[in-house]
């Protein structure tokens, strides 16, 4: 009998010793010692012996299972200590290597420039107007006096908008919202409004369908043209740098009299901005405001020219088409 339980205990030893890692040590367990085993067995089979025998082979049986207890119990702690040397090895960080983090997004440099320019103005005590850019016929023409006959109210500048009947259009310029503020306000009025604004050009070099354009508008007494002057050289000078010059030179717009083209010197050349004018009184009156009381100028320039210039952008599609290579420049993708 005892000689069964040596060789359990033998065998058992042996499957401790040579068990791997610590799953292997748990099959071991299951069986050396567990109550199929041999040394289970044994154990069980104590009761059935007659009370002569019982005392010896138990001391037997229970000096192996102490020998195998302990003896798994030392593989254990070796087997541990294996697998927590292995693990520092097998996931070590190496935190010098190089990473392929991602990329931090940026504003769109338009929308920079807008931010620039809506701070520039708010520090003039200016308030920022906002209108839809689908507008009604009427708000984007007929309100600021562009006739029914006007060339720019044909199909092939003015993106229409089905149903016709509606009279609705992409507004083809940011001037409708001059309209919308002096119909909502009394004057004193000093606003810009930057935006979006449509028109039926192909996209190249110099043009686009969608662009942007920014709007200033200020009504109040005694107002003249030499305000729009010192408006605009101001502008142009937070633009382009304190030596910039401007000039104004005559045009014709339907909702300014008089109007003018502005232009700015810059890199030895000149550079039309955008359009001008003082609010032609008609306008002012459609919009029920006293010109016995109070005058206004008003200008209107596209901001990706604006752009284009201050930073040297020679092709309209680097603005439009997103990719990224262009907007690196401007903070988009660093880390
Ligand atoms: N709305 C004009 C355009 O898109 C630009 C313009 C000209 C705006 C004169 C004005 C202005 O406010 O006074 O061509």
């Amino acid at each position: 009998m005892s000689s069964a339980v040596e060789a359990a205990l033998s065998a058992a030893l042996k499957a401790i010793a040579g068990a791997k890692d610590l799953d292997d040590l748990k099959a071991v367990k299951i069986a050396h010692v567990g109550d199929k085993s041999e040394l289970g067995k044994a154990s069980q089979s104590l009761g059935k012996l007659p009370p002569e025998e019982r005392a010896e082979f138990g001391k037997v049986v229970g000096a192996a299972k102490g020998a195998v207890a302990s003896a798994y119990e030392t593989r254990q702690q070796e087997l541990e200590l294996e697998r927590d040397a292995r693990v520092l090895i097998e996931e070590r960080v190496d935190v010098t290597l190089p990473y392929q983090g991602s990329l931090k997004g940026g504003l769109h440099p338009l929308t920079i420039l807008t931010n620039e320019i809506s701070d520039l103005f708010i520090g003039l005590g200016y308030r920022v107007a906002e209108g839809p850019e689908l507008e009604s016929e009427w708000l984007n023409f007929d309100a600021l006096n562009i006739p029914v006959d006007h060339p720019a109210r044909t199909m092939q500048d003015t993106f229409f908008v089905e149903p016709l009947a509606a009279r609705l259009v992409l507004r083809t310029h940011t001037s409708p919202v001059q309209i919308r503020t002096m119909l909502e306000n009394e004057p004193p009025i000093y606003v810009i409004c930057p935006g979006r604004t449509y028109r039926a050009d192909e996209l190249d070099a110099t043009h686009t369908p969608v662009f942007s354009q920014v709007e200033g508008l200020v009504v109040d007494r005694g107002i003249t043209m030499a305000d729009l002057k010192g408006t605009l050289d101001y502008f142009a000078r937070s633009m382009f740098g304190p030596d910039v010059k401007t000039r104004l030179r005559p045009s014709f717009f339907p909702f300014t009299e008089p109007s003018a083209e502005v232009d700015f010197f810059f890199n030895g050349r000149w550079v039309e901005w955008g359009g001008c004018g003082m609010v032609n009184p008609k306008v002012l009156q459609a919009c029920g405001i006293d010109t016995e009381e109070f005058s206004g100028f008003a200008f209107g320039m596209g901001l990706e020219r604006t752009l284009m210039v201050k930073h040297g952008i020679t092709d309209m599609h680097d603005i439009v088409e997103g990719d990224i290579r262009f907007s690196q420049a401007f903070g988009t993708g660093s880390r």
